[in-house]
């Protein structure tokens, strides 16, 4: 309505620009969509969680809110509205993790958390001293809401106190040990596995024992030591009197990257909402080379991808042999992400440093995905409906897998015992059998039967807080207890002794009546 009447007013001036986009800010306000001011921050160097906080990026500024986003990477879509504060001092750190991960493979799961403390308290720091986040932290701006992608980088929550606004939380990967402890979220070592826990079965009672022990460990060492430097980082670049514990306690809302197809059901509190599926987008049209290929394979097309935290080429050159070998005994096509040149490869096999990865998925020849089990990746998988040979590398991935092959839809094949005879195995057999693509195709139609689309529920949960200023009615009154509290340690143990003081006084009060008992009978047979 207003484009048409500047059009009638015949065409843009400064001034009828200036008008419509008055005109604009009192229609969206009026229409009830709050033109809210939008923080959100990115602090954890990894391109696909990148990508996953990016997507709500956009959509917020296309329900026109005016969005913030601080980011060690650079993005040039200039199609979208929004403020773009870049982060430099990351980007050299974060070549180093890739390689780091390489060898975080051959790590256990306390290895690997170690890891992720030291990490995230050097990333945070990165983050808060660097001279673009100290410049808004010295500005007088103001913010209706804060969104962190969070990982290991409590102290960035201060961010909501500092701008007095409230905070929410994205998970890029399942709620874990990670995320639990800000919103008080149960999860009993008896039935849920971590997303860091490279275990994948609590079947016995000593699984169960050893993921109680390895997570009680953990627990420790985050709040005595790891805790207490996020609190020191969080003192010295906020400058407060507050403790961290006050505000990182004081999250109004998750939104976790998950579905039940993909994750385990686990117990989830009111401020937790999933949204897995929110970063798929309607496929877009493909590449002119990528599409004919795919058209015209007759057996059809297997797509190879193993993520952007670990690539393809990264991988030693003997799995790259183990591949182009298993490959090229296949009927299928083959396209592979494979972000320099391979040479030698076989006919049916063909290479891209880059791919539209959901284009591809959802194109109909697609027979199978060879993925290593990020959780983005078996989200595509599973909203599109195609079966899935997973090799997991590190990470979350082999947790994820194993929901998978339990769902139905997935085999298996770990890194550390792959042979060109199992990956082949595994590849014929969800190739050929159906119960693969059934399954696949079931958890696609679980995925896409919710009352809300993914990525409106996200933009509604948002909005909501902003709506009303926080929401403090979701948060979980676990969180004001001690741990002990909290495991009922202290009730069970006053049980405990109860029951021992009551045993202690019954048995003194036994040995008192049979010592009165035994004496009358004494005396009884003295008098006789
Ligand atoms: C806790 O969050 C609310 C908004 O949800 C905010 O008003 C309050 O100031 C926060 N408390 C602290 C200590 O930051």
């Amino acid at each position: 309505m207003v484009v048409i009447k500047i059009l009638r007013q015949g065409g843009f001036n400064k001034f009828s620009l200036a008008k419509m986009k008055l005109q604009l800010l009192f229609l969206c306000c009026v229409s009830g969509i709050h033109c809210a001011k939008i923080l959100m921050i990115f602090p954890f160097p990894s391109f696909n969680f990148y990508n996953l906080m990016f997507r709500l990026v956009k959509e917020l500024a296309n329900h026109n809110h005016k969005v913030t986003f601080v980011s060690p990477f650079a993005n040039n879509d200039s199609e979208i509205n929004y403020e773009f504060i870049f982060v430099g001092d990351l980007t050299e750190r974060m070549k180093k993790v890739r390689i780091e991960h390489l060898s975080l493979m051959k790590k256990g799961t306390i290895g690997r958390t170690l890891y992720d403390f030291s990490l995230g308290l050097e990333m945070t720091e990165l983050m808060l001293k660097s001279k673009q986040v100290q410049n808004l932290l010295n500005s007088s701006r103001r913010y209706d809401v804060v969104i962190i992608e969070q990982y290991f980088n409590e102290a960035i929550i201060g961010m909501g106190h500092h701008f007095n606004a409230p905070v929410i939380i994205l998970s890029p990967v399942r709620l874990g040990f990670r995320s639990n402890h800000l919103i008080g979220a149960p999860a009993p070592s008896s039935y849920v596995l971590d997303t860091h826990s490279l275990e994948t079965k609590l079947d016995t009672f000593w699984d169960k024992l050893h993921n109680f022990l390895v997570r009680n460990f953990l627990e420790l060492v985050r709040s005595t030591i790891y805790l207490s430097k996020q609190n020191q980082l969080f003192k010295k670049y906020f400058k407060t009197e507050v403790n961290l514990d006050q505000v990182m306690y004081n999250v109004s809302l998750v939104l976790s990257n998950s579905h039940s197809t993909i994750h385990d059901a686990v117990p989830h509190l009111p401020a937790v909402k999933n949204i897995g599926g929110y970063h798929v987008e309607t496929p877009n049209k493909l590449p002119e080379d990528l599409k004919n290929y795919l058209n015209t394979a007759k057996n059809g097309v297997i797509l190879v991808s193993m993520g952007s935290g670990l690539r393809s080429k990264d991988l030693d050159p003997k799995m790259h042999k183990l591949f182009i070998n298993v490959f090229s005994k296949l009927k299928q096509n083959v396209i592979w992400k494979f972000e320099t040149e391979l040479k030698n490869t076989p006919k049916n096999l063909k290479t891209f440093q880059w791919l539209p990865q959901q284009d591809v998925l959802a194109h109909p020849n697609i027979r199978a995905f060879i993925t290593h089990g990020g959780v983005s990746s078996l989200i595509e998988a599973v909203y599109f409906g195609v079966p899935v040979v997973g090799i997991p590398c590190f990470a979350d991935q082999e947790n994820n897998l194993e929901t998978a092959a339990k769902r139905g839809y997935a085999v298996k094949v770990l890194i550390k015992n792959i042979t060109e005879d199992n990956l082949h195995e595994a590849l014929q057999k969800v190739l050929n059998e159906p119960k693969y693509k059934q399954n696949a195709l079931k958890m696609s139609r679980l995925m896409h039967d919710q009352p809300m689309k993914p990525i409106d529920s996200a933009i509604y949960w948002i909005e909501y807080v902003i709506r009303h200023r926080g929401a403090p009615y979701l948060r979980s009154a676990s969180l004001d207890l001690k741990w002990y509290q909290r495991e009922m340690v202290d009730i069970i143990s006053f049980i405990l002794v109860l029951v021992y003081v009551i045993f202690l006084i019954i048995r003194k009060l036994c040995a008192l009546i049979c010592k009165k008992k035994l004496k009358t009978v004494i005396s009884d047979k003295k008098n006789k």
